[in-house]
């Protein structure tokens, strides 16, 4: 697909539900009594695999034509075992969330996805869940997907998790539902807390305090109506377009704002970019408001520590904002970029290099060194759908034509967005 300049963008635009939290929607209505009604469910590939998965459980799970999903819950204990393997797609969090569920199943199931998913670390949760007791393991003995997890007796640990994932945290504390006594997860720095939240609600005894979660086992959990707010993940294309492109104002309307999703906001403005929140409100426990940005002049920052978990599937996105600021722009501490949907640092070093940029990759991000001006370019996204939609904006304010190759594998995340794009192009 391809791209050119634009002469500016303008307008207000909607984006599509939070995947993290439409995952979490489905699969806890899943195992909760009754009937979980979710508004604004994001019907990108991934959650639609988490759906695909819990239909195969025996779950009923209706698509309405206005995007609610209705999830009539088996409860805790009501899954069946699937005729056959779980598909999880392109899904990272379908797969090691799911797994902490099936741990404390009484049936046998086998796991699988794409040829992205089948290369990502699952190490990271076999080894907590197998502390557990769960019988969970790699079938090509690689510590990757396929997985086979076999029916176990759980019990509760504490886990100093070596990494600041909310996939890993959220396993733990999905098996620690069916798991005798208090289960605990300490972080080395806060990973996004939407399980935290959404369980809580859902009725589970679950609590947090500052870089720990807790858990004790439930006897059923009770369904609720959520309403997804728009993802910030989503919005960042949006926010670094207009902030990178002459004659810009877009405001992003109901977009999730949890503190520990919300780390973009905190750099754009230590980047000197134009940047107001208003509305905002809360729906669910989760912190919701519109976002305008402007056209801005920028300049480079330090990205890392804590921030990073606050913002690392937006990283790729902020990499291409640095282009367009004073001075240099260093991402630290985010080795996690390498085992996304593709290896995100080598893949943005790459593409931006041919967009003209003057960007080094690290070991645990990349140093940008700006201003550099970007010209169009043909770029392979590695069917990564963050790295399509970050390169397709990044023509926003590029000499020449930028193409986009597999464009379509937005689906993942974000199926209209080169619509929600084009109409705010002046
Ligand atoms: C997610 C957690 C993050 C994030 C992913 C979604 C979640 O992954 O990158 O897109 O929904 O829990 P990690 O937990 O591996 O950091």
């Amino acid at each position: 697909m391809d791209f050119n300049r634009v002469n500016g963008l303008r307008g207000e635009v909607e984006v599509p539900g939070d995947k993290s939290i439409s995952h979490r929607s489905v699969m806890f209505g899943s195992i909760a009594k009754g009937i979980t009604e979710i508004d604004n469910f994001l019907m990108g590939a991934d959650c639609l695999s988490t759906i695909a998965c819990f239909r195969k459980m025996g779950v009923d799970i209706d698509i309405k034509d206005n995007g609610s999903v209705i999830v009539k819950g088996n409860g805790l204990h009501g899954l069946k075992e699937p005729g056959g393997m779980l598909d999880t797609g392109n899904s990272g969090t379908t797969t090691r969330l799911i797994s902490g569920i099936l741990a404390g199943q009484s049936f046998t199931t086998t796991l699988n996805g794409d040829e992205s998913i089948q290369k990502r670390p699952m190490k990271r949760i076999i080894t907590p869940l197998s502390m557990m007791n769960a019988n969970i393991t790699s079938i090509k003995g690689n510590d990757c997907a396929p997985l086979k997890i076999e029916p176990a007796k759980l019990k509760g640990i504490s886990y100093n998790s070596p990494v600041a994932s909310a996939q890993v945290k959220s396993a733990i504390l999905l098996a620690g539902l069916y798991a005798e006594g208090e289960t605990k997860v300490i972080e080395p720095e806060l990973s996004r807390n939407h399980t935290e939240l959404m369980l809580k609600g859902f009725g589970a005894n679950v609590s947090s305090v500052d870089k720990t979660a807790t858990i004790y086992p439930a006897s059923e959990l009770n369904s609720q109506h959520i309403t997804v707010p728009g993802d910030i993940s989503s919005a960042v294309y949006f926010v670094v377009a207009g902030l990178i492109t002459p004659n810009s104002e877009i405001t992003i309307k109901n977009v999730g704002l949890n503190p520990t999703r919300d780390g973009i906001i905190e750099v754009v403005k230590n980047m000197g970019g134009s940047i107001e929140i208003s509305n905002e409100h809360s729906t669910g426990g989760e912190k919701v408001g519109d976002i305008t940005v402007k056209t801005s002049n920028l300049k480079g920052t330090t990205i890392g520590g804590s921030v990073i978990p606050r913002l690392i599937d937006e990283l790729p996105t902020m990499a291409l904002l640095a282009c367009y600021a004073d001075g240099d722009t260093n991402i630290k501490d985010a080795a996690e970029l390498k085992v996304k949907e593709s290896d995100r640092i080598s893949v943005m070093v790459e593409n931006l290099s041919k967009m003209g940029a003057n960007v080094e990759g690290t070991e645990d991000g990349m140093i940008i060194h700006g201003p550099c001006p970007l010209k169009g370019a043909t770029i392979d996204p590695k069917k990564d759908h963050r790295i399509a939609m970050t390169f397709a904006i990044a023509s926003a304010n590029a000499s020449g034509t930028t193409t986009i190759i597999d464009a379509d594998c937005v689906n993942i995340s974000y199926p209209t967005f080169y619509e929600d794009y084009k109409k705010l192009m002046v």
